[in-house]
């Protein structure tokens, strides 16, 4: 298991260029199993998520191709619906493809993706959609069969405004016959993105980025080509860093408008942003100032994709600050690891107490989950001394070479990975 090894204390400074956002092109590269054809999708990142998810597109007998950022596909040798439960828990995000496999093909067959170290992650709310749309759903243990003849447009509204389930009934819903409404949708700007790719392929849909979605089905879609939108939390860790180590950033290729809960925060702890078009500059020389309270919840409130990174910073304020988590059960994971290094973080059930402390120490931690990891190296960047920061491979589900990245900012930061002969060499 790869390694990174950090030597702390520099301030981060120069500019970057943002990757695409990865959880609008998971759901985007699903969608393509909707028509029949070559699609181009361009801005996907080399990250371990895109790769487990072309390696299921190949399994149902899609040609794929990722060379830099452009994905490459063919879907008209598409040619089954059944997902490998192997490859189901390798991501979880897999789930996206019931939706358009049951359009595309009347049935699907995928496995309870279970969960993973953040929560439980249910899926109750996609497979309720997919039944008011006429599916028909078999639980066999962990394997779900998904029938139906034909799928039917039907008004759903989600308990909760779940990401992946309006995801996945949006798609399933463009070939449905008649109108769909999914009501307390989702509103993230990663559904906006899918929006615009299926209604560029000729889909209907409108309403994506507010709490009501309606899909008028059509008959086919028409491949196209596609640009992913920036990745909102990259976007939100890069400049959390560069607060965090007192530097000067600027960051290219982003959406701010994506970002306001986070920039709001900032701003209050008295770092200095500057927004102009798709640029965002980022710079503070001074002790960050404590928040009193913030709660994640669902777009366009504070992401809870960014709460790890952010406690970084609080645990380094002059100050006590609280930290409401209420949408995974288990996103405090970090908090243990954060302690290691020096911090003052009391978890309360879903609230953590963070007493800021005037240093971090360099130790030896362990990524337990993709956000925690990359808190955990933004701590590492503002610590004193060497962190190594163990199981990166969490890290690279959602970072394309996140010591690349952070090295054009002047990191001290260096990959190990292991050799057989189990010597650690750079
Ligand atoms: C998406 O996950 C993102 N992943 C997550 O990002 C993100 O944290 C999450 O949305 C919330 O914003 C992708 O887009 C690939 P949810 P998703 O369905 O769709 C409960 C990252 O770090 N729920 O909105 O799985 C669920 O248990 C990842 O990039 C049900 O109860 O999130 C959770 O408590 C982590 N039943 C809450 O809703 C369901 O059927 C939010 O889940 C579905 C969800």
């Amino acid at each position: 298991m790869d390694k990174l090894v950090i030597e702390g204390g520099k301030p981060l400074s120069g500019t970057i260029v943002i990757q695409g956002a990865k959880n609008a092109a998971l759901p985007i590269l699903a969608a393509c199993m909707l028509v029949e054809g070559k699609v181009t999708i361009d801005h996907v990142p080399k990250l371990l998520d895109i790769d487990v998810m072309l390696n299921i597109l190949r399994e149902l007998g899609c040609r794929a191709e990722h060379d830099d950022q452009t994905v490459r596909l063919d879907t008209s040798s598409l040619h089954s619906s059944h997902i490998p439960e192997a490859l189901m828990r390798q991501m979880r995000s897999s789930i996206f493809l019931m939706g358009p496999l049951l359009a595309r093909f009347g049935e699907v067959t995928i496995y309870q993706p279970g969960g993973c170290a953040i929560g439980e992650r249910k899926i109750d709310l996609h497979l309720s959609g997919l039944e008011a749309l006429g599916a028909e759903i078999e639980e066999d243990g962990s394997r779900i069969v998904c029938y139906a003849k034909k799928l039917m447009g039907a008004e759903i509204h989600l308990d909760f405004p779940s990401v992946g389930a309006t995801e996945n009934i949006m798609m399933a819903a463009v070939l449905a016959e008649g109108l769909t409404t999914i009501s307390n949708a989702a509103r993230e700007p990663e559904i906006q993105d899918l929006q615009h790719f299926l209604n560029r392929m000729g889909a209907k849909i409108i309403g994506a980025g507010t709490d009501t979605i309606t899909v008028e089905g059509v008959e086919k879609l028409t491949p196209c080509s596609y640009q992913v939108i920036p990745d909102r939390i990259v976007t939100g860790t890069v400049m959390v860093a560069a607060a965090a180590t007192r530097g000067q950033v600027t960051l290219l290729n982003t959406c701010p408008s994506h970002l306001t809960s986070l920039i709001h925060v900032l701003r209050r702890t008295g770092v200095q942003i500057a927004v102009d078009g798709d640029i965002i500059k980022v710079g503070t020389a001074s002790r960050p100032k404590s928040i009193d309270r913030i709660v994640t919840s669902p777009y366009p409130a504070f992401p809870t994709d960014l709460q790890s990174q952010i406690m970084v910073l609080l645990a380094l304020a002059d100050g006590v600050s609280v930290m409401k988590e209420t949408i995974f059960e288990g996103r405090f994971k970090h908090v243990d690891e954060l302690a290691r290094m020096g911090a003052d973080i009391r978890v309360d059930l879903s609230s953590a107490f963070i007493r800021g402390v005037s240093r971090l120490y360099g130790a030896t931690v362990e990524a337990t989950d993709l956000r925690a990891g990359a808190a955990l190296v933004i701590a590492g960047l503002a610590a004193q001394g060497k962190t190594v920061v163990e199981q990166v491979h969490h890290i690279d589900r959602g970072y394309d070479r996140i010591e690349t990245m952070l090295g054009r900012l002047g990191a001290r930061i260096t990959r190990f990975s292991p050799v057989p002969n189990n010597t650690i060499v750079p």
